[in-house]
Formats: C-alpha cells, sequence, structure tokens
C-alpha cells in the first residue's frame, strides 16, 4: 500500500449523490487520495465537474472509452492500483447488480474486477430498503465479504420519514479509516491460529437431531479476519451454511465428537486457538438408533450422556497455546459464570456474549461483548460480526505479542 491509500469512490444514481462530495472531501481530510467513477445515472444527479475538481484527478464515466489515456484498460488497472472500493450512495439497483456479478457498466466491472475491500453505502427509499429483494442482496454481499455502513433513519428527499438516508459522510469515513488499518496489519504474521465455527448436532436417530442455533457467523468473521492479518488458519466449522472463506482450510465437523478429535489432532500445530462454536454438552447415551424411529408412542424419553468437554481436554494438554473461549450466558448475571469458566478451564482470554438480547449473538449479523482476560475487562458495543472479529484479534494480538516478550510461542 502506497503512503496515500488510493480510495476508488463509486457514484452511484441516488439522490444522496450530492453527499458523495462532502464524503469524498472526508476522505482527503482522512488524508487518501480518491478517484471518483460515476454511473451513467449519478451523472443525471451531478456533474462530474464537481468530482473532477475536488479530486484533483479525471472522473472515471460509464459512457466514454474503457481505454485509459496509456491505453490500459480502465476497469482492470484502476482497480488494481487502488486500495479499497467505496461505493456511496449504492442505489438498490447496483446493489442487485453486485449481489448477482452483473458487470455491465464500468462501476460493476471495477467491482467483479476488484480484488480487496469493498464498502457499500446504501441509500434509498425506506421501501426500497426493506425490500426483501434488497435486504436478500445485502445478506449476499455481506457473507461475500462487503462491509455495509448501514443506512440510517430520517427525513427521506422522497419526504418520507423512515430507514434507507446514507449514513453520514464521517462513519463512511470511519469505516474506510478502519478497514485501510486492517489490511495495513499484519500482526498475526507467522501465527497458526484454529478456530472452531457453527453449532454441532447430536443424532437421535438417522433424520432427527439435537442442535442449537448458532450460525457460524462470529467464527467466520474471526477466521476472516485473521487470514488477512496474516495467519495460517483453519476452521473447524459443524453445520454452517456460509461460502468458503478463501485461503482458510477448513474441515466439517458435524458432532462433538468429530469436532473435538479434530481440535486434538491439530492443537500440536497450533498457536492461538479460538473456540467460537456452540458444542452439543449432552449426545444420545449408547449412539443414535439405525433408521427412523417411528412414531405411535404418548411420551418418549431418551437418555443422554455428557460430551466431552473439547476446552478441558485442551487446557489438560497444551503446550503454551493461547486459549480463547466464548461464553454465551443468559443475562449479564453469567459474567460471573463467564470468568470462572475462563480461570476453570485455564483459559488466557473469555469472550462473553449474553444471549438473552435478540438483537445480537445468534444468528444476527451484531454482537456486542465483553473480552475478560484474568488482568482486563473490555467492552465492545453492539457493532457488526466483522468489527467485532476485529477487536477480538486487536486483543489477541496484543496479548500474544506481550507474552512472546516473555516466553515465545511454539515454533
Ligand atoms: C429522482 C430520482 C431519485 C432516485 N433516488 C434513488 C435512491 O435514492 N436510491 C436508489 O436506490 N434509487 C434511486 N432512484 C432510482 C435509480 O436512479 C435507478 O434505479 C437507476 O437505474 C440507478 O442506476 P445506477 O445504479 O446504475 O446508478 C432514483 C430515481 C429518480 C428518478
Amino acid at each position: 500500500m502506497a503512503d496515500r491509500p488510493v480510495v476508488l469512490l463509486g457514484v452511484t444514481g441516488g439522490i444522496a449523490a450530492y453527499k458523495a462530495a462532502e464524503l469524498l472531501r472526508g476522505l482527503q481530510k482522512a488524508g487518501m487520495e480518491v478517484r471518483v467513477i460515476m454511473t451513467r445515472s449519478a451523472t443525471q444527479f451531478v456533474g462530474p465537474i464537481m468530482f473532477e475538481a475536488l479530486s484533483g484527478a479525471p472522473v472515471r464515466l460509464d459512457h466514454v472509452s474503457e481505454l485509459r489515456n496509456d491505453s490500459k484498460i480502465t476497469h482492470v488497472e484502476d482497480a488494481q492500483e487502488a486500495d479499497i472500493l467505496v461505493v456511496a450512495p449504492a442505489t438498490a439497483n447496483t446493489l442487485a447488480k453486485m449481489a448477482n456479478g452483473v458487470a455491465d457498466n464500468l462501476l460493476t466491472s471495477m467491482i467483479l474486477a476488484f480484488g480487496k475491500t469493498v464498502v457499500i453505502a446504501p441509500a434509498m427509499n425506506t421501501n426500497m430498503w426493506q425490500h426483501p429483494a434488497t435486504q436478500q442482496n445485502v445478506a449476499v454481499l455481506r457473507e461475500r465479504g462487503v462491509f455495509v455502513v448501514e443506512p440510517g433513519a430520517g427525513e427521506l428527499a422522497c419526504g418520507d420519514y423512515g430507514s434507507g438516508r446514507m449514513a453520514e459522510p464521517d462513519s463512511i469515513v470511519a469505516e474506510v479509516k478502519l478497514r485501510l488499518q486492517v489490511q495495513r496489519k499484519r500482526d498475526l504474521r507467522g501465527l497458526r491460529v484454529l478456530i472452531t465455527a457453527g453449532g454441532t448436532r447430536e443424532p437421535i436417530d438417522a433424520v432427527r437431531f439435537i442442535g442449537n442455533r448458532s450460525s457460524g457467523k462470529m467464527g467466520f468473521a474471526l477466521a476472516r479476519a485473521a487470514f488477512d492479518r496474516g495467519a495460517a488458519v483453519q476452521l473447524i466449522e459443524a453445520n454452517v451454511d456460509m461460502p468458503a472463506v478463501p485461503g482458510v482450510l477448513q474441515i466439517e465437523t458435524p458432532t462433538a465428537g468429530a469436532m473435538h478429535a479434530e481440535v486434538m489432532k491439530r492443537l500440536p500445530e497450533t498457536d492461538i486457538l479460538i473456540m467460537a462454536a456452540a458444542v452439543a454438552d449432552y449426545r444420545v447415551a449408547d449412539g443414535p438408533a439405525g433408521g427412523k424411529i417411528g412414531k405411535g408412542r404418548d411420551e418418549w424419553a431418551i437418555g443422554l450422556e455428557a460430551t466431552t468437554d473439547i476446552l478441558c481436554d485442551v487446557s489438560a494438554h497444551h503446550q503454551g497455546q493461547f486459549l480463547v473461549g466464548f461464553a454465551a450466558e443468559y443475562g449479564l448475571e453469567g459474567l460471573g459464570r463467564a470468568r470462572s469458566k475462563m480461570e476453570h478451564k485455564q483459559l488466557d482470554m473469555i469472550v462473553f456474549n449474553d444471549i438473552s438480547r435478540s438483537d445480537i449473538g445468534f444468528d444476527s449479523d451484531y454482537n456486542e461483548v465483553r473480552i475478560l482476560t484474568r488482568e482486563s475487562e473490555v467492552l465492545v458495543d453492539k457493532a457488526p460480526k466483522e468489527t467485532i472479529a476485529e477487536i477480538i484479534l486487536d486483543n489477541i494480538a496484543q496479548a500474544v505479542r506481550a507474552r512472546q516478550g516473555e516466553t515465545p510461542l511454539p515454533a
């Protein structure tokens, strides 16, 4: 990355296009060089001359040659030269194209050719924003690793009051700064990180199981962020319905027993273990029945037996690995239980989250956590799981570095 990071700012055709000028100024003030690409529709809202004057660089437009003055292809070369791509405002139309890999104009071609971080700031009328199609497109993009600066609520250009108003330029600048900082960080380089994610399922018979609501989003966000920071990452996952994380070795372990075996097998080649999976505490005693158990009884009692506690086994066998557990507890009073779990299982860190809240945690894109170590407690306010993952890794990297000063991690 050059000293001054280069931002490609894609402006699409919504009323909030005028706010892109303020955003451009904010990015420049934060020390970034900005190059603007406008869709044809955006030019009907604001003129390219304004962006050209503010950015001091030619504005890329849809309807002019795809060859630059140096005869290189614009959407490929510009993409290579930039550090981050920001689409603000992002219309419902452009979001839909992005989610479907459509490349029918310069901006959408650029987005496909761009292998680095993409940030979007949607802006539209409330009904457009809340439409299931738009919500699904945003979810697809988020799962693919696009960072979404959520629109806020307020008075919209159409006169309505509701959600869909583009986030304030200051919040978008803050997100871009955070993403660039993460790209610059390579503080986990050379470290081997093992992460568990998802929720295990214990079979009752061939079709039924005892499971939990963990989606795996937190563990996947951690895996992606750890890889971006230079770690060699292995992800042991149970029943997660999410796209693969590029660069990360993924191992499927549907049950607590399978996950336990994989963790123990890989532990000797691990420097940092992060147990973000929700692992079943009990499984069916004597194993699952063969075939499908038929109905025809009024009551059915299933005998359960405890599964092996993976973290207890790890702490009995570990050789200096940095151990991080997660504690999903009901209500803030669970904080004390999380702390004693950390002590009892000899963990270096435990991430506490309160599952009594419906707006965070299980199955949500958001979380709010407390990161506990023996010496400290850090509250991380409600934020997208990607941001929470970065903050957890900041804390881990700091603690591992501090420890390396005392005893080096295994080579
Ligand atoms: C006056 C007016 C305002 C519009 N505002 C928005 C908007 O805020 N958000 C949006 O998603 N679409 C908005 N649209 C619709 C888009 O301009 C339209 O979907 C267009 O095809 C977007 O093209 P683009 O995504 O290539 O820029 C508006 C259209 C008009 C005529």
